[in-house]
């Protein structure tokens, strides 16, 4: 196992009814902006509870957080958070008001352009504003992690950024939030949380089989529960069970002491901000191209999940693992994700305009041996075709 540092400070607040403890959770004095995305969470209730919850405190409200945050409109609410002298931010929402958020943290104290936050990958990052999170969505891990992607429309890029000034204070998840996601949003959220696991787990091993286990048990977990989310929408074990393992996912405890392998994210990052397809879907059109060009240098971890997750152990090694990128394909249909380029419209020409922006972003060197090029990407994107 490799030497590393754990850090993670955000506290989760886990449970039904627990939006009722942002009253011990968000400082008596703040002046509290309120962020939040489109219309959810205004039309299920939640936004009241939430405000209801923070009773006398003074609250400001930031709407229209867009899935896919985008730094237009996230430095709108900069200029907010400037203007009213707001001092502690609430998102209340996904991945994408909660990232925002991340950024609006960092932006509001940042001294500069804050766009060289997503350029610098956060490293230009000394400090940010207090928040916390009331996640209505589980798929990203954002909760509980210091990570945020945005997009910036006018150069159609999406860039990520990671610091420790974002981990947010708190996290409030509250399993009963969800029974208002469609389902389209449920799948996303189950395939993010899926391929966030494969990518620090399918790589090579390293002897860590604590962080091999645990990545095993929650994509065992996502197996079994994923269809059940979508066949029995209102059952709230299940869905606490779904939110937890997203969190689990993306907070760092599996991915310590292991290499990743962020390839899918960054070539499905490119084809959201191209073409405007959902973050999850970007990445099951990716993985199993993916994951069968690589298969050389990532056998030994597709043979362990193939046998510990999928249970499959008959056949030659090639076949095995044959046999485990079409389960991994067949698992992300079964929920309604389809996996091929072609499903969503695109086709070689749309390739060569993804393998350009790749390359803008200087993304040449993926994977966990940086041995992903561009040559290597369009080949990736080509088997999925
Ligand atoms: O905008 P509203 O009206 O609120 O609707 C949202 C949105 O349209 C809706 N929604 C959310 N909660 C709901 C609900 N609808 C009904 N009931 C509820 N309870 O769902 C739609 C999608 O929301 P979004 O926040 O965009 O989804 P998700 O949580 O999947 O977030 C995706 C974003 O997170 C980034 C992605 O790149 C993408 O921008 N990621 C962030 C990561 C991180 N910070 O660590 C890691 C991930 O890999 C990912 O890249
Ligand atoms: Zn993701």
């Amino acid at each position: 196992m490799y030497s590393f540092d754990f850090y993670n400070p955000t506290h989760i607040s886990f449970g039904e009814g627990k939006i009722a403890e942002l009253d011990t959770l968000v400082p008596q004095n703040a002046k509290v902006l309120v962020l939040f995305g489109g219309n959810s969470a205004r039309s299920t209730g939640t936004l009241d509870e939430v405000k209801t919850a923070l009773k006398q405190r003074e609250v400001v409200e930031f709407g229209g957080i867009e899935a896919n945050p985008t730094y237009e409109t996230l430095m709108l609410a900069v200029e907010v958070v400037k203007q009213q002298n707001i001092d502690f931010l609430l998102a209340v929402g996904g991945g994408s008001v909660i990232d925002g958020t991340k950024f609006v943290a960092a932006a509001a104290l940042f001294d500069g352009e804050p766009w060289d936050i997503l350029l610098s990958w956060g490293a230009k990052v000394t400090q940010a504003m207090p928040f916390g999170t009331v996640l209505t969505l589980p798929a990203t891990g954002s909760e509980m992690n210091s990570a945020s992607v945005v997009t910036r429309k006018e150069l159609q890029a999406k860039l990520s950024f990671m610091s420790n000034h974002v981990f947010p204070k708190f996290s409030v998840l509250d399993p009963s939030k969800t029974f208002t996601l469609p389902e389209r949003q449920v799948a996303n959220g189950v395939v993010d949380a899926f391929v966030h696991i494969t990518e620090q787990y399918l790589t090579y091993p390293v002897n860590a089989p604590v962080q091999d286990r645990f990545a095993e048990g929650l994509l065992q977990t996502l197996v079994e529960l994923g269809p059940k989310a979508l066949s029995e929408p209102q059952d709230y074990d299940v869905r606490a069970n779904l939110m937890w393992v997203a969190t689990m996912a993306l907070s760092g405890v599996i991915g310590k002491g292991v290499p990743h392998d962020w390839a899918t994210h960054m070539i499905g990052h490119e084809i959201t901000a191209l073409y405007d397809v959902d973050h999850a879907r970007t990445l099951a059109m990716v993985l199993p191209g993916l994951l069968d060009v690589r298969r050389q240098g990532k056998q030994q971890k597709l043979l362990q999940y193939a046998n510990r997750v999928w249970g499959i152990t008959q056949g030659t090694e090639d076949e095995i693992i044959d046999q485990v990128i079409d389960k991994t394909r067949q698992f992300f249909e079964q929920m309604g994700v389809q996996t091929r380029l072609s499903d969503y419209g695109l086709d070689s020409s749309s390739i060569d305009t993804i393998i350009a922006q790749l390359e803008a972003h200087g993304m040449t060197a993926l994977g966990e041996k940086q041995d992903v090029d561009l040559a290597m990407s369009r080949q990736i994107l080509e088997r999925n075709l």
